[in-house]
């Protein structure tokens, strides 16, 4: 029933307002006791890297292609841990065979946030554009034969080894990314495909057939366009917007970087998208998963970029749940802050400064989060957006990794029809800082100020107004948490071994695991068998794996775990960086 969208095209988000369309009673019906029901999790998967030239026991010095080293470590049947090689086969189609086999009668959907190829990384074998889609091929073989094929949508986006013939050091904190340390002759190489044209070409021909089980029909033309589409996981209820991050991206020498003076920027094109889609789905009281490759933050971006980005999520904190990335293998989360928003100038001005920033991404994150008003303090949760990254699948630095989403499915109306909140007025509400002020803006400034003018729009920000914000409360789509798996024994298993993801930890508290998440009959959270031993009791009130105990992921949530974070000098700042590298040491 999940699947939908594909068959009946239903409540396409499209540029113009569209009737209200909500939840009818069959679909209702069907959201409940269809083929699959909800279940109230969805899976992300990110950076996957298949390597067809990776020799079990070679050097990993060489990217594990050559060389048997005589003593030293040699690379794994299943992987090698925290170097720089990418994934065997043997790892991706195991991974998604597990799964297949743990999961997919478990979850709702998946997010896969791309570069599906190897790196370049080695001299002795260039990696050309054909192999990248080859690879690419193969990866979305899987997703249709493990998801697809079941009714489940996935979700996919573009990566920028999904693109680029780059030398990419991803090893690099963000903070250190400079252009000198990317070689991008891509546009050189194959200038008819050069992404920045901003019209159908080879790539998002390509990437369109490759995945035309995953992008609707209705979103074909943007996708062809531009490398962006929505589509409603459930539809009418809830939906993921997977945006082309190489337009925002600042080692992207192709762009310009989204400049106020050209409407036709390919970045500044995909934000007047993004945000009439946004518009629509607020209209119709979707709610909204946002979903990229490149995370957005001030270095990783173009700043104009960065700052359009940060105002459309702070604008619609209302419809968007959340931000999910990869591209940095890193598990960790961060704040997007309507300080942020304030821009001057145009065009490729960064400001963000090298010098200022040396700090290791840990410690400029938990400077960041020391730094969060105190609760007394009062604190404007409106001013803030949560973006996650999540850690990779390639063992390259870390090791092996996927994540398990669960959310409120608990509160699904049981009949009848959600209010529908908005009028024409608001559909027209600007803010000094979109679009329309930015046109007549001399400077180019952006700056923010503030949501007053959405008050009475049908949007609640304070729980007053009958629909709410999941992103600010706990209600009906609201992320409760999330199960982070990996495979910390890659190294060690040999071919006849079955590997094992095993669980790393918990957002949440064990009393909430157990809690349930279901409609009807209370199941955990996370299904029990996808558990270690000891977390399967109901009666267990203590243990390693959860140690954050967060009621959900909401932005207060967020905001209560940074603050401990930043000012707990002990256990939870411990944990929250050896998560963050996977178990592995920092960034180099
Ligand atoms: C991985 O799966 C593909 C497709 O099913 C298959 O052709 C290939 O031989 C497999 N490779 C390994 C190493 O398991
Ligand atoms: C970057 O920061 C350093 C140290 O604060 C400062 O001396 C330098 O002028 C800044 N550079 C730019 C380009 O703003
Ligand atoms: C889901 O949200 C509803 C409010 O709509 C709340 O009553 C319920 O407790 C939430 N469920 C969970 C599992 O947190």
């Amino acid at each position: 029933m999940l699947a939908i969208w594909l068959v009946l095209g239903l409540c396409s988000p499209a540029t113009s307002l569209p009737a209200q369309v909500v939840l009818d009673e069959p679909q209702l019906h069907s959201l409940h006791t269809g083929d699959r029901g909800l279940h109230g999790r969805f899976l992300h998967i990110t950076d996957v890297h298949p390597d067809p030239f990776y020799k079990h026991g070679a050097h990993p010095s060489t990217a594990c292609h050559r060389k048997k080293p005589k003593k030293k470590r040699r690379a794994g049947y299943y992987g090698t841990a925290y170097k720089e090689c990418d994934s065997p086969l043997a790892l991706t189609n195991f991974t998604l065979d597990n799964l297949e086999e743990r999961w997919s009668d478990e979850i709702d959907f998946v997010i896969w946030t791309g570069d599906s190829a190897r790196h370049d990384n080695d001299d002795k074998i260039p990696r050309p554009l054909s192999e990248v889609y080859e690879l690419n091929r193969a990866v979305a073989e899987k997703m249709k034969q493990v998801f697809s094929s079941k009714g489940i949508p996935v979700v996919p986006t573009i990566g920028n080894n999904d693109v680029w013939r780059a030398h990419f050091c991803f090893r690099c904190s963000f903070l250190r990314l400079t252009s000198a340390e990317y070689i991008f002759d891509f546009s050189a190489q194959y200038p008819s495909s050069r992404l920045v044209s901003f019209r159908p070409n080879d790539i998002t021909r390509t990437y369109s057939s490759m995945w035309s089980d995953f992008i609707p029909p209705e979103s074909r033309a943007s996708f062809l366009q531009g490398g962006y589409f929505s589509v409603e996981v459930v539809p009418g209820a809830l939906a993921v917007v997977s945006l082309n991050t190489m337009y925002f991206y600042s080692s992207n020498e192709g762009v310009d970087g989204c400049p106020m003076s050209d409407d036709d920027d390919p970045g500044n094109r995909q934000f007047t998208w993004f945000e009439d889609q946004l518009k629509v789905f607020r209209s119709r009281q979707l709610q909204v998963w946002v979903i990229g490759h490149v995370p957005p933050t001030d270095g990783h971006y173009y700043s104009r970029c960065y700052g359009r980005y940060v105002e459309l999520s702070l604008r619609f904190q209302d419809t968007i749940l959340g931000h999910l990335f990869g591209h940095l293998n890193t598990d960790h989360f961060y704040f997007m802050k309507a300080d942020d928003v304030h821009v001057d100038g145009d065009a490729k001005l960064k400001t963000f400064n090298l010098t200022e920033h040396t700090a290791s991404l840990f410690d400029t994150l938990v400077a960041d989060f020391s730094r969060l008003p105190a609760p007394q303090d009062g604190m404007d949760y409106g001013n803030y957006a949560v973006v996650n990254v999540n850690p990779s699948v390639v063992p390259n630095p870390y090791v092996p990794t996927f994540r398990a989403y669960a959310y409120n499915v608990t509160g699904l109306p049981t009949s009848g029809v959600r209010e529908v909140g908005g009028s024409e007025r608001c559909d027209r509400v600007g803010f000094r800082g979109s679009p329309d002020y930015q046109g007549k803006s001399e400077s180019g400034a952006m700056k923010w100020e503030g949501r007053d003018e959405l008050k009475g729009c049908g949007v609640d920000f304070d729980g007053r107004v009958p629909f709410g914000s999941p992103s600010r409360r706990n209600l009906l789509w609201t992320p409760l948490g999330y199960a982070q798996y990996w495979m910390p024994k890659v190294e060690e298993y040999d071919a006849r071994d079955t590997p094992e993801y095993e669980l790393e930890y918990l957002t949440f508290s064990l009393s909430r695991l157990h809690a349930g998440g279901r409609t009807s009959n209370a199941q955990p959270l996370i299904p029990l068998e996808n558990l270690p031993e000891e977390l399967r009791d109901t009666g267990v009130d203590k243990s390693k794996y959860a140690p954050y105990g967060m009621d959900d992921l909401t932005i207060a949530s967020w905001v209560e775990l940074a603050r401990r974070i930043g000012k707990d000098g002990g256990k939870v700042r411990k944990r929250f960086r050896k998560y963050m590298y996977v178990g592995g040491k920092a960034e180099t």
